[in-house]
């Protein structure tokens, strides 16, 4: 990196045309941001309590999925929010889409992109219009499913901004990036997922389709239940997929600079796309609510964080609150501005100040 800078003020000598704005060359640096993934059903205060705070503490991205959800989820004010194909593959209800509309404005104004998760193992193994139909196996398997799931991709990308009046796909200053879907084949094990790898780069290759090969906006994986499971050798060689996106819960902070190192020399962009430290004593990978309170949880947040910006890679925390944390299911999350949230600033903060090991630049404000 400090060659490439070195390089790149020499252009500046040498050449006004190619003048680069001196703040663009600061996408060198690393950053940081958070999950919540019924963000699109939280009320409009809410997202700029979301926002405001996550602007507050340096963050750049918020990763938000399309999906069913329940009214109130984690004690939120959130309302109750039907899939796209809630009624049925193909019969699409575009509420949830335009309730991104109205909060990606809001992200925006904050200078906070939008990484989109399109669809989620957890709706498909909880029976939605696809989990009826396919189950989790033949979603992955039959050309049926894949050409129906192509349409919704599609939809998806192509829908017009209620008020921007342009498709998403083309909306590189609001969304960071973009999955099919979340932590696709997980329930299916670590074997299945990599005899299966081809699933991801064909969604991959239908976005970049959609996207053009100039859109500004990525295309990522969606992560799977681990470091190495998330790394599977088939995206890496993948000529649709810009970026890898892991997720770890466990004690994989020694794997870093090695999967750090992988991403580079495939020429892949690499993020830590999940990870998170439990309220209570459990280990990070089983965490279910109850237990007693994790009085380290300030300094693993500052171990873990430090292990990702030292290897120069991007973090996404799993998950902010807008509201007191109810400790309920696995036990992650942090509300803005609450308990444990100076940690988190403070990590993220030093994310802004570690640089990269991948350019960013143009992709995140
Ligand atoms: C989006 O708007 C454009 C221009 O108004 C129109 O041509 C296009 O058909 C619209 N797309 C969809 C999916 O509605
Ligand atoms: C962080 O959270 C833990 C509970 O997991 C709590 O014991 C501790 O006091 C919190 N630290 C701060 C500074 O709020
Ligand atoms: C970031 O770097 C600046 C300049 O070196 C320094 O003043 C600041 O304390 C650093 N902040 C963090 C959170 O490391």
């Amino acid at each position: 990196m400090r060659c490439l800078l070195s390089l790149g003020a020499l252009y500046l000598l040498a050449s006004s045309a190619l003048a680069v704005p001196l703040d663009k060359r600061s996408a060198t640096k690393s950053f940081a941001g958070g999950n919540n993934y019924y963000a699109a059903a939280l009320p409009s205060s809410e997202w700029e309590t979301l926002f405001s705070g996550m602007q507050g503490a340096g963050m750049k991205v918020l990763r938000a999925w399309i999906g069913h959800q329940d009214a109130s989820q984690k004690g939120s004010d959130s309302s109750y929010m039907p899939d796209l194909e809630e009624n049925g593959i193909g019969q699409y209800n575009d509420q949830i889409l335009k309730a991104f509309d109205a909060m990606m404005l809001v992200a925006h104004k904050y200078d906070i992109k939008i990484l989109l998760t399109m669809h989620s193992f957890n709706a498909l193994q909880a029976n939605d219009a696809y989990g009826k139909i396919y189950g989790t196996g033949y979603f992955y398997e039959e050309s049926a499913a894949t050409t129906q799931f192509d349409a919704r991709l599609s939809h998806i990308l192509n829908h017009n901004h209620t008020t921007l009046g342009k498709p998403w796909k083309e909306l590189k200053d609001y969304f960071f990036a973009v999955e099919a879907e979340n932590e696709a084949m997980i329930g299916k094990g670590a074997d299945y997922i990599a005899a299966h790898a081809s699933w991801q780069c064909d969604r991959a290759k239908t976005i970049k389709g959609i996207l053009g090969d100039n859109s500004g906006i990525l295309v990522t994986t969606g992560g799977e239940s681990w470091v190495s499971e998330s790394m599977q050798p088939a995206y890496f060689s993948c000529e649709y997929l810009d970026m890898v996106s892991v997720h770890g819960y466990g004690d994989e902070l020694s794997s870093i600079p090695a999967a750090v190192q992988t991403a580079k020399n495939a020429g892949k962009k690499l993020l830590f796309e999940e990870w998170g430290i439990c309220y209570n004593t459990n280990s990070n990978n089983d965490c279910p609510s109850g237990g007693s309170v994790n009085s380290n949880r300030d300094s693993e947040i500052a171990q873990w964080s430090s292990a990702m910006n030292s290897a120069g890679l991007p973090w996404l925390y799993w998950q902010f609150l807008t509201n007191p944390d109810p400790h309920q299911d696995w036990d992650y999350e942090i509300q803005v501005g609450g308990d444990n949230w100076s940690a988190i600033k403070s990590a993220s903060q030093a994310a802004a100040n570690s640089t990269c090991a991948f350019d960013f630049s143009g992709y995140i404000n």
